[in-house]
């Protein structure tokens, strides 16, 4: 960016002031340095604009090809780093507009009839902002799917459930691994939700209370791919609460992440160890030769504080504006970016990383069957017997108590040593004590039988690609 002398560069607003900003003010205000990310919806934007402006006749035929041939060397000259970005120009319309007006005279100053930076920037935030959803929901899209071929995969594979973090009941791995998507599901339905609302175009309200030439909205909204046009002037140029649930689609997206890497982190330590996330996703340790760390997901968990943060910013931004804008406004992109950048890392890193994890069943199976993880089985057993559910709790209880005490799993104590705790114990009970016999009982819509959970897959996938 250059930092060229003030007044060399002519601002648009010069006409009623006597003296030039002050230089600091003049940094302070710029959002050039950021807002410059946003120049490619600002020239789409543009030109339908002009377009526009042409069709109803405030252009001529003539102005808008000389404007739209400008706005084309422009995007070759920032595609190829030949732009020159002035501070003092402030913002990205301005350096832009004012970038036009040196190519092509004239004609460039008449760009602006009919707009404000007001309606232009929210129009262009707009503009990005749906297409990041567009590559968000790609993204997501790509790590359900890893999800939902990693569960039908693993259908049958058995690890302990857990409530309070402690051995609950066996589960299928499969059924796991699905019940993360069907959060990431949830969030890519919001996410389309939150499109609608963000693909709305404020161009055309101007500063605020609209404009005095005959513009064409309806025009303008369909060159640009917008599904409808903000309706009240006031508000299309004031209220960024589309930021605002995007913003808040993002935070619960990296929550979900981040109680995933938590499980992640657990299931490589050594005390666990249900998984090796892989080479490619770890680091080592400078000083301990051993250690294998899950860089990946700590950084996704660590991440997820910076969106929340930029939630209650955005959030806060907002919250004491009187209508319609106000300047605070400006304040809205870096959140904004950031959110966008740290979501799609965080899922790039996701999709890439869950299909390369390998898992080590015999752990988990280990881990399940030390656990009485099938406790529960043994007493909806005693219930199919005849004895109420309270009472054969109880009796469960004191076999479990034997089993923790001599060292010993249910499946493992011998027939006579379970018939003390009832007598309508009978040798078949050792089926519902195995692990297979516990999940394939669980055979319901939304059980961990392996059945279901490959029926889930399939209804899971059809979601995914409808
Ligand atoms: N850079 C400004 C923003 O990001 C553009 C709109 C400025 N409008 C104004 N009236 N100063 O919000």
């Amino acid at each position: 960016m250059s930092d060229q002398p003030r007044m060399t560069v002519e601002k648009p607003w010069t006409g009623r002031f006597t003296e030039p900003t002050d230089a600091f003010v003049e940094a302070f205000g710029a959002s050039v340095g950021f807002d410059q990310r946003l120049w490619r919806q600002d020239i789409t934007g543009s030109m339908a604009h002009a377009r526009m402006l042409a069709e109803v006749g405030v252009l001529t035929a003539e102005e808008r090809d000389a404007i739209l041939q400008g706005l084309e060397q422009i995007v070759g000259e920032i595609e190829r780093g030949e732009f020159t970005w002035s501070i003092a120009l402030e913002d990205v319309h301005m350096n832009i507009e004012s970038r036009l007006t040196a190519l092509i005279g004239v004609a460039g100053k008449k760009l602006h009839t009919g707009r404000s930076r007001n309606d232009q920037v929210a129009t262009d935030i707009r503009l990005w902002l749906r297409d990041e959803i567009d590559t968000v929901l790609a993204e997501l899209g790509r790590l359900r799917g890893g999800l939902i071929d990693l569960a039908e995969r693993e259908a049958e594979s058995v690890m302990p459930g857990f409530t309070h973090l402690q051995t609950a009941q066996p589960v299928s791995f499969g059924h796991h691994m699905l019940a993360w998507e069907a959060m990431l599901a949830r969030d890519a339905e919001r996410l389309v939700d939150c499109r609608r609302r963000v693909n709305r175009m404020p161009l055309g309200s101007a500063a605020l209370a609209g404009t005095s030439y005959p513009i064409d909205r309806t025009l303008t909204a369909r060159l640009l791919g917008f599904g409808g046009i903000c309706e009240n002037s006031l508000d299309a140029v004031s209220d960024r609460d589309f930021a605002i649930e995007f913003t808040a689609a993002a935070a619960l997206i990296m929550t979900h992440l981040s109680r995933f890497s938590e499980e992640l982190i657990l299931w490589s330590s050594a005390q666990f160890d249900f998984v090796d996330l892989g080479d490619a996703f770890c680091t080592g340790s400078s000083i301990m030769p051993q250690k294998k760390n899950p860089d990946v997901p700590e950084l996704v968990r660590g991440k997820s504080g910076r969106v929340f943060g930029h939630l209650t910013a955005l959030l806060t931004l907002m919250k004491g504006q009187p209508l319609a804008y106000n300047k605070d406004n400006q304040e809205d992109k870096e959140p904004l970016f950031d959110t966008v950048d740290t979501l799609r890392g965080s899922l790039r890193v996701y999709a890439d990383m869950i299909p390369r994890m390998t898992l080590k069943h015999a752990h988990m199976r280990e881990a399940a069957r030390r656990g009485f993880s099938t406790a529960t089985d043994l007493a909806d057993y005693l219930v199919r017997k005849g004895v109420a559910f309270r009472d054969a709790h109880e009796i469960v209880g004191r076999a479990v108590r034997l089993g923790v005490d001599s060292g010993r799993d249910l499946a493992e104590l011998a027939l006579d040593e379970l018939r003390q705790f009832s007598d309508q114990i009978d040798d078949d009970v050792y089926q519902v004590l195995t692990l297979e016999g516990s999940l394939a009982a669980r055979d319901h819509l939304g059980g961990t039988a392996p059945t279901q959970v490959r029926a889930a897959c399939a209804q899971a996938r059809e979601r995914l690609a409808g």
